[in-house]
């Protein structure tokens, strides 16, 4: 260290440490700034401890080759090409670890990158500039508050003049011509309360930082061509200038004003000129005030292109054509009218009067014979150009391409084919959806992308190969789908609620031919507010049986259909569900009805009785004739009886007797009808007293008031002769006893072993019979 430095340093320890006795310690100098990279000495006074001492910069030890011992009580620390922003540095007793004094060191730098120009505040006035800026970098870590001054000196003098202040690195000084043919140089001065630094001194040449003011331009259109025309400062003097329209022409003027004609430019498009220039090493001017001009048509440019699409001919061989044409762009004018016509192939006209044409459009029918299409364009009624495009006879031998595939590829149709063997110029791509409008592109390879396509729709593609002036036939691909869709609307279509199930059915209804297959189905169901349950079945299902619901609780279901592609969802359904099983309700009603049905039975069977009782005379036996009982064959006879046959009842048999009175097969079909008899047995009687009663009572009445009707009609006479009334009669005495029901039956079976007081009433015809059957 130079000991000039150390000596400035020590002296500045007493006024550092004043007012502290001779055995404290401290540091200083306190909170300096210095230049980035430059050097700087820290003193530690070190009275107050005995031994060595450490540095640390930043929490780190310093290595200890930078400190030395100036004497027994002063260390001193010097710091060489200081850069950090920013430092604490703190000395500290070996001994004792103690911390005997710290200082803060931050550093600034100097501006630089210092760009000077010289320009001009109305860009109409080439007079002398009167506008001076510089700018320039400066990196700040400072919160201190920053003053810029600008200072510029003349050539070779020393003295310093202020051109312009700031606080921002920028700095514009007016009003102050400069002196154009002497180099000025250019420091930047920055200063805050706590330092003040100078950039390095820059020198510029007035007329390398001189800005041209913008040029004048202006710009011409031709039939053919453009000319572009500028006027510009400082017409001696040599300056390069840039046009740009789109594209960016360089050209360098070496004297007068610029200009520059522009051929094959596109026909009818706007195009915006602009132009700019600089001295040789100097600032480019502003841009010119930009020009915008529509090209004018040029005839042999306006390409148009036809091309059709021919549809499959149709029984009668008659073919549509979709034609269709680029149309000269609108910015050309109006003034454009389009003839579509076929032509024969000997060039006769086609008289199509079904031709039906709509903006670039036209479709035209022809027969199975090649065919030419000619588009002709006028312009004010004069001919512009004629176009024509091929048709090939519906059977011509010609090349197609083969093995068309066909993917999509978000949102993209790629097309690629098998080239026909015969030599092609290239390949005719058309697509549609619908039918109604057509696209269409060429492609020189055997593949193309179809793009700007509506979502999800299916497409129609076809491709001819094209050779010479003709083409070959067209091969449509499979239809393709330029996406997949959502599944389409799901229905649900019935409910069918029990108590604790309820049945699903849903059908969905796909939209078009691009919808997503569904690959299962989620049911939703749930009470309202309440969690809401979930059964995913597959795509095939259509309908579900909730299960484990609750009785009599309104529910809310609704069905979402689940595609590759996206998911649909149906209405919401509410149901409810019941508050018993239908089941049982069904049994309970039926057997209910069974019940009701079989109680009026038995009344109707009883009220009939009773009315044959009623009506019925008790036969007179002096009327009847007596014939003694065969006691031989008595038993044989009755035999037979015995084991009764459950379908055959007493009133069968009397029916057998007397076929022809319409009372009689009431009768019978009432005793005699099997289930009844059956149910009979089945049911029992103490649970349905009520027959028991309807029956027991008629039977009485019987005896009673047969006397009052003696004027029965004849058709009952037979029965007052039948054998049955006696039984009846005699029946009615044992009813009081038993039950009518079984009271029937038990007469039918056990009247023969009481038969002795009953033989007079019956004739041995009646058994035969009866056993014949
Ligand atoms: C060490 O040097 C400083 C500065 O010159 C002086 O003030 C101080 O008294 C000296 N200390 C000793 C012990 O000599
Ligand atoms: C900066 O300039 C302002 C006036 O523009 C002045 O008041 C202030 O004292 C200056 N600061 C310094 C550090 O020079
Ligand atoms: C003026 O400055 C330029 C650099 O900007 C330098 O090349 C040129 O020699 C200088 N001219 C004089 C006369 O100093
Ligand atoms: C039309 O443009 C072509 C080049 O595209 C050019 O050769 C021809 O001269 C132009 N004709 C007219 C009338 O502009
Ligand atoms: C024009 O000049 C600019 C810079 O002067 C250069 O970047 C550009 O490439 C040039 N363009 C042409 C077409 O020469
Ligand atoms: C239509 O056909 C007739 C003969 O059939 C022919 O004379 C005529 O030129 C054709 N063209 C038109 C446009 O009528
Ligand atoms: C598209 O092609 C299908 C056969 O793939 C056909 O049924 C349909 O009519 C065609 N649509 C149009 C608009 O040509
Ligand atoms: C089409 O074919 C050409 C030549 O084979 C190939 O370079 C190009 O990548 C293909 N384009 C597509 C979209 O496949
Ligand atoms: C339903 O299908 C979708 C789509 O394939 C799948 O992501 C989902 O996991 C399926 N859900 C169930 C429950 O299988
Ligand atoms: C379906 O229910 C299960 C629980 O059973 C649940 O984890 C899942 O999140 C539900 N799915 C949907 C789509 O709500």
């Amino acid at each position: 260290m130079s000991l000039y430095r150390v000596l400035f340093v020590l002296t500045a320890i007493p006024s550092v440490c004043s007012g502290q006795n001779e055995n404290s310690c401290n540091v200083g100098p306190k909170d300096q700034y210095i230049l980035v990279g430059s050097d700087t000495d820290v003193v530690c006074q070190t009275s107050c401890v005995h031994g060595r001492i450490y540095w640390t910069l930043n929490n780190t030890s310093v290595d200890e080759s930078l400190s030395t011992a100036f004497n027994s009580s002063h260390t001193v620390l010097s710091l060489r090409n200081f850069t950090h922003h920013s430092a604490t540095l703190q000395c500290q007793s070996v001994a004792s670890r103690q911390v005997l004094g710290g200082t803060t060191i931050r550093t600034y730098t100097k501006p630089g990158r210092i760009s000077c120009i010289l320009h001009h505040s109305n860009q109409l006035d080439e007079s002398l500039p009167d506008l001076f800026t510089c700018k320039w970098e400066h990196r700040m870590n400072t919160p201190l508050a920053i003053n810029y001054s600008v200072l510029g000196a003349y050539g070779s003098q020393l003295s310093q003049r202020e051109i312009c202040k700031s606080h921002i690195t920028e700095c514009k000084a007016s009003s102050d011509p400069i002196k154009l043919l002497e180099n000025i140089t250019i420091t930047i001065r920055a200063k805050t309360a706590a330092w003040e630094v100078d950039s390095d001194p820059q020198e510029f040449s007035p007329l390398h930082i001189l800005k041209m003011i913008r040029p004048q331009l202006s710009v011409t259109t031709f039939s053919d061509h453009l000319s572009v025309e500028w006027k510009r400062a400082s017409r001696s003097k040599e300056c390069h200038c840039q046009v740009k329209y789109g594209e960016l022409v360089n050209m360098t003027l070496k004297e007068g004003d610029g200009s520059l004609s522009i051929w094959n430019l596109e026909s009818c498009r706007n195009y915006t000129f602009s132009v700019r220039c600089a001295f040789d090493g100097a600032p480019w001017s502003d841009w010119s005030e930009e020009k915008t001009v529509l090209t004018k048509m040029n005839e042999s440019d306006v390409q148009l292109r036809l091309w059709r699409n021919v549809a499959e001919p149709e029984e009668s061989g008659v073919r549509k054509v979709h034609a269709m044409w680029t149309e000269i762009p609108p910015t050309c004018g109006d003034t454009f009218t389009y003839t579509v016509k076929p032509y024969t192939r000997d060039g006769m006209e086609v008289n199509d009067t079904a031709a039906l044409c709509r903006g670039s459009t036209c479709d035209l029918y022809v027969n199975r014979d090649a065919h030419t299409i000619h588009l002709t364009v006028f312009h004010n009624e004069t001919l512009l150009s004629e176009y024509s495009v091929y048709i090939p006879a519906a059977g011509e031998s010609l090349p197609g391409v083969t093995d068309m595939e066909t993917s999509t590829l978000k949102g993209v149709i790629l097309v690629s084919w098998k080239a026909p063997i015969q030599p092609v110029s290239g390949y005719m791509i058309d697509w549609s959806h619908g039918g109604n409008q057509y696209y269409w592109k060429e492609s020189k390879y055997t593949n193309a992308t179809l793009s700007d396509l509506l979502d999800k729709k299916p497409y129609n593609i076809t491709v001819t190969p094209l050779f010479g002036n003709k083409t070959g036939h067209g091969t449509q691909a499979l239809q393709i789908c330029s996406g997949v869709g959502d599944p389409g609307n799901v229905t649900i279509t019935q409910v069918e609620p029990n108590d604790k199930s309820a049945l699903v059915s849903w059908n969905v209804k796909s939209e078009g031919a691009c919808s997503g297959a569904v690959v299962n189905y989620t049911i939703f169901y749930g009470i309202q507010e309440g969690p809401q349950l979930n059964v995913t079945v597959d795509g095939t299902v259509q309908s579900l049986l909730l299960k484990d619901l609750n009785p009599d609780t309104n529910y809310v279901v609704y069905v979402e259909a689940t595609a590759l592609s996206g998911t649909t969802r149906s209405l919401e359904r509410h149901v409810k569900t019941k508050r018993f099983d239908p089941g049982l309700i069904t049994a309970v009603s039926i057997s209910g009805s069974i019940i009701i049905l079989l109680v009026l039975f038995l009344g109707l069977c009883c009220a009939i009785k009773w009315k044959n009782f009623k009506e019925k005379p008790v036969p007179n036996p002096g009327l009847s004739s007596a014939v003694l009982w065969p006691a031989a064959s008595h038993h044989e006879r009755v035999y037979p009886i015995q084991p009764f046959n459950p379908s055959e009842s007493l009133c069968d048999r009397v029916y057998t007797e007397d076929t022809h009175t319409s009372t009689t097969l009431l009768t019978a079909g009432c005793d005699g009808n099997p289930a009844s008899d059956q149910t009979d047995e089945y049911i029992d009687p103490d649970t349905f007293p009520a027959p028991d009663v309807q029956c027991e009572h008629p039977v009485k009445p019987v005896e009673t008031q047969h006397l009052s009707s003696p004027d029965d009609s004849t058709a009952l006479l037979p029965l007052e002769n039948s054998p049955l009334s006696p039984y009846r009669s005699q029946a009615s005495d044992e009813i009081s006893a038993s039950r009518s029901s079984k009271h029937c039956k038990r007469v039918s079976v056990k009247q023969p072993e009481k038969a002795a007081p009953v033989t007079v009433y019956v004739t041995l015809d009646m058994f035969e019979q009866g056993q014949g059957r």
